[in-house]
């Protein structure tokens, strides 16, 4: 049977759904125009903003990895060892607006076929930053972007009013979406951080604000960890460190947790899914809980002789998802879209092992 890796999201036609996520493949106009070389339906920008921003006098992301062998997960390198995390306390990208706007305009011209996005940041609490908001969305629409998605959810931002720190608040949500609305009409994804207990809410405001789709999930906040034998962290600067995003395989499940949550909330919204993709079975996942888009970051970061962008890895992912469709019977993953969303219930809808259970309750007289 004839499939197609194509997929239509938020109104925007993808050449296939994987996207390069918005981090340090998608920092410079280089590394996009060879992520769309190699075949990436879609890319978010590295997060522009326009405040100052200097990162830590140190490494700013470290690969982690485990194995069956002491330490357990470490950076330091061993043999034998897989994959199990990104972690990092980079902050948004340090090119200046100015300077991106005409790289975006030619990466545009050059694939007028695939998708990009741009990541924006902006602050809350007053009409300066709403305008930050909207300077940055009509820039990067008159250039060419086809969306932008909002970045609400960097866990590792000094400033209060930015990024993970306003995820939890509906009026600032709604606040930010009238003004970036009010001034572009290309579709807005939001990015929202997984790291709050109100997140199907914050969904839930984002869409009634105009939001076209939910990006789910930016790094999980989390701390490297310390050397028993030196008591050094495995990155630190001066001896400190403090709290930056986890990322890769050790997040997957949680991602996705998360997706199928608001997923089942809103299941005729869009949602882009991300975190721990490193290949078609993850991937599948989370199609299956309703994503209609798949992010990649730490994957491609780790991929060896790619630049960062991974060359092979979105070739395996589009190889894999055509070899799925084809094998399945499938004309496009919209058929497979959302089947497990109604299969994730309530613990006591799950069946026990004798009908006397009572969900923990004693049983009335
Ligand atoms: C080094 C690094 C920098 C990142 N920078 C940004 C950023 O500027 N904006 C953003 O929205 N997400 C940023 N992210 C988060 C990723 O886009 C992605 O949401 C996260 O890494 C989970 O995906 P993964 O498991 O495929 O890595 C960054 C991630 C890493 C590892």
């Amino acid at each position: 049977m004839a499939y197609d890796l194509s997929t239509t999201f938020t109104g925007l036609k993808f050449v296939n759904p994987f996207i390069l996520a918005s981090a340090p493949p998608t920092e410079s106009k280089r590394k996009i125009l060879k992520a769309f070389e190699s075949g990436w339906g879609g890319v978010v920008t590295k997060t522009i903003g326009l405040h100052p921003v200097e990162n830590v006098a140190g490494p700013k992301t470290i690969f982690q990895r485990t194995s069956e062998q002491k330490p357990y997960v470490s950076r330091n390198k061993r043999p034998d060892t897989v994959s199990h995390s990104s972690w990092n306390w980079e902050l948004i990208s340090d090119q200046a607006l100015e300077l991106w706007l005409p790289d975006l305009e030619e990466i545009k011209t050059t694939f007028p076929d695939r998708m990009l996005i741009a990541s924006i940041m902006a602050g809350a609490g007053g009409e300066t930053e709403m305008n930050n908001w909207r300077k940055l969305a009509r820039a990067c629409v008159d250039v060419g972007c086809d969306a932008l998605e909002l970045n609400l959810s960097c866990p590792h931002m000094d400033r209060k009013d930015m990024g993970a720190n306003i995820a939890n608040d509906e009026d600032i949500i709604r606040s930010i979406l009238a003004a970036v609305t009010d001034e572009v009409s290309v579709p807005i994804w939001v990015k929202l951080t997984p790291a709050t207990s109100t997140l199907v809410d914050a969904a839930g405001a984002a869409y009634e604000a105009g939001a076209a789709s939910i990006s789910l999930c930016n790094t999980f906040p989390s701390l490297p960890l310390m050397d028993p034998e030196t008591l050094q962290f495995e990155v630190e600067v001066d001896g400190l460190v403090t709290s930056g995003g986890l990322g890769g395989l050790a997040i997957l499940h949680q991602a996705l947790q998360r997706v199928s949550d608001i997923s089942k909330a809103y299941p005729d919204k869009a949602i882009s899914g991300i975190g721990g993709i490193r290949g078609f079975r993850e991937a599948f996942n989370f199609i299956a809980h309703g994503a209609g888009t798949l992010q990649v970051c730490t994957a491609a970061m780790e991929e060896k002789g790619s630049g960062g962008v991974g060359v092979k890895l979105i070739k395996e992912l589009n190889e894999d998802l055509g070899d799925y469709l084809s094998r399945k019977g499938h004309a496009s993953l919209e058929e497979f879209r959302g089947i497990a969303r109604n299969r994730i219930v309530e613990h006591s809808q799950v069946r026990r092992k004798s009908d006397a259970y009572n969900g923990g309750y004693a049983k009335s007289a």
